[in-house]
């Protein structure tokens, strides 16, 4: 990141009528520092692989330790004042610490995000001839905005899983080519019809696939005929960045990326222009309020937990995915044996908060947003309802949230979709159907959703760690009810 930050020093005045913030686009040092480390943050966190072993390390150095899958763990990682984390498949990863008044059935504070984004994933058989060209075959991961990975500088990035000379076990590494090797041309205007042109709807299989090479380069280097079914010139990329031989690469989850890095723009820096913002800001805001609200953990009486999880974007449905076991088995170890029965107990103690991007409303585009609710940058985070659990909110929750944003200091908007439009969901309905928690889907606004290329606020990334770090120190006082 370059160029620093030219942020206007102006207050706008209170415009929200549920907190008494104040709107800003002015960071502190403090602030300035937040944003630094999230762009850092989302230049290495380049796939769900990368994003855990990046956040796997922002917990290790702040004293969390990595236990196996919860069956093996004893009980002293599980008292009062423990901080550990858990990761299922390298892609998604859960960390927690316990209260210093934790005892059983108090039950859990629970933040959920995504790590995963729209994207190319690299078939089976990654070798394709196209013409005179050497294409990678690949298969398209999510709903993504596709015709934005036209003409962007891209490469290869995940992770090999291997098979070494002289071993009986496979194992894994990540790569990250970063070099940029790959280019899926747009066709020249003059070569369109005007069909084509004013519609500009590429055939996934055929128009989006990438080129690596001529096949005139390939065969004078060596590498025109497959290997293993792979295109030979990345093969021989990737095993060079492991430090293996082609032959020891057995598998791969390999994702193609854009090659260009994060930063922050905007004439006063008030934006930050990224790949992978839904839902890496989420991510990295729940791991930061986590590892930085520290003071007040010893006082605590609940667990606080985040849990990150791989395929989001293609419904959650797997073994590490939102709708998989891994909450449920965390969950499930704090009460066996005598605590079984203190599990319901738990649950009616907990409560989960589902932060996932928000749509902000489009300058060029007001009218996709109903009037009374149009999300905006730098005027805070969004409460998300629908009507039909979409999303997890109900007045309860939102109610709850909206007390924490008074208590953070926090401005904080609403939103939900116009009866004419599709919504999205995310893993909130999900979880809290799954684990019986009352929840609220939250999330930042955010331009560009899907883009190989999005935009968020800068100090919209405050506001949202804010907002987080109070979810542990307040909800056990703003939750206080009969319900
Ligand atoms: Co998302």
């Amino acid at each position: 990141m370059g160029g620093g930050f030219h942020i206007l020093s102006k207050q706008f005045g209170n415009i929200s009528e549920m907190s008494s913030a104040a709107l800003t686009v002015s960071l502190s040092t403090a602030q300035a520092s937040c944003v630094t480390s999230f762009v850092d943050f989302l230049n290495a966190a380049v796939t769900p692989f990368h994003a855990v072993a990046t956040i796997a390390g922002m917990l290790r150095q702040a004293g969390y330790e990595q236990l196996a899958e919860p069956l093996g763990w004893s009980s002293a990682a599980l008292a009062p004042g423990q901080k550990a984390f858990v990761i299922r498949n390298d892609s998604s990863i859960v960390a927690f610490a316990v209260g210093g008044k934790y005892t059983t059935g108090n039950g859990f504070k629970i933040i959920g995000a995504h790590t995963d984004s729209p994207n190319l994933q690299l078939k089976p058989k990654s070798h394709s001839v196209r013409g005179k060209y050497m294409g990678v075959g690949v298969q398209l991961y999510g709903g993504g905005l596709w015709h934005t990975w036209f003409d962007r500088d891209l490469t290869v990035a995940g992770r090999l899983v291997l098979h070494r000379a002289g071993a009986t076990h496979v194992s894994s590494t990540l790569v990250n080519l970063k070099r940029p090797i790959l280019r899926i041309p747009t066709l020249a205007i003059h070569l369109a019809s005007t069909d084509e042109r004013d519609k500009f709807a590429p055939n996934k299989e055929t128009h989006i696939a990438p080129i690596i090479a001529t096949q005139l380069a390939a065969q004078l280097n060596g590498k025109e005929q497959p290997q293993n079914g792979q295109n030979s010139t990345l093969l021989h990329l990737l095993a060079d960045a492991a430090g293996v031989t082609t032959e020891e690469i057995s598998d791969f989850d390999l994702s193609v990326i854009d090659t260009q890095p994060s930063c922050v723009g905007g004439a006063y820096g008030e934006f930050v222009f990224s790949p992978r913002l839904d839902n890496l800001i989420s991510c990295f805001a729940a791991v930061t309020a986590l590892i930085n609200e520290t003071s007040t953990l010893n006082d605590d009486s609940k667990i606080r937990m985040v849990g990150l999880f791989d395929h989001e974007e293609v419904g959650s449905s797997s073994p590490h995915g939102a709708a998989g076991t891994l909450i449920p088995d965390i969950v499930d170890r704090f009460h066996t044996g005598e605590a079984s029965s203190l599990r319901p107990v738990a649950t009616a103690n907990s409560f989960f908060l589902s932060v996932d991007g928000g749509h902000a409303v489009h300058p060029n585009y007001p009218e996709k947003h109903e009037a009374e609710h149009r999300p905006m940058l730098h005027y805070g985070p969004v409460i998300k309802y629908n009507a039909n659990v979409r999303y997890a909110t109900n007045g309860m929750s939102g109610a709850i949230v909206k007390a924490l944003a008074v208590r953070s200091g926090v401005p904080i908007q609403q939103f939900c979709v116009k009866n004419d439009a599709g919504c999205g969901s995310t893993i909130g309905p999900i979880l809290s159907t799954l684990t019986g928690i009352v929840s609220a889907d939250i999330g930042n606004p955010m331009l560009s959703m899907h883009s190989i290329r999005e935009m968020c606020g800068t100090i919209d990334v405050c506001h949202l760690v804010q907002l987080l770090r109070t979810f542990w120190t307040d909800y056990d006082l703003v939750a206080q009810s009969d319900r």
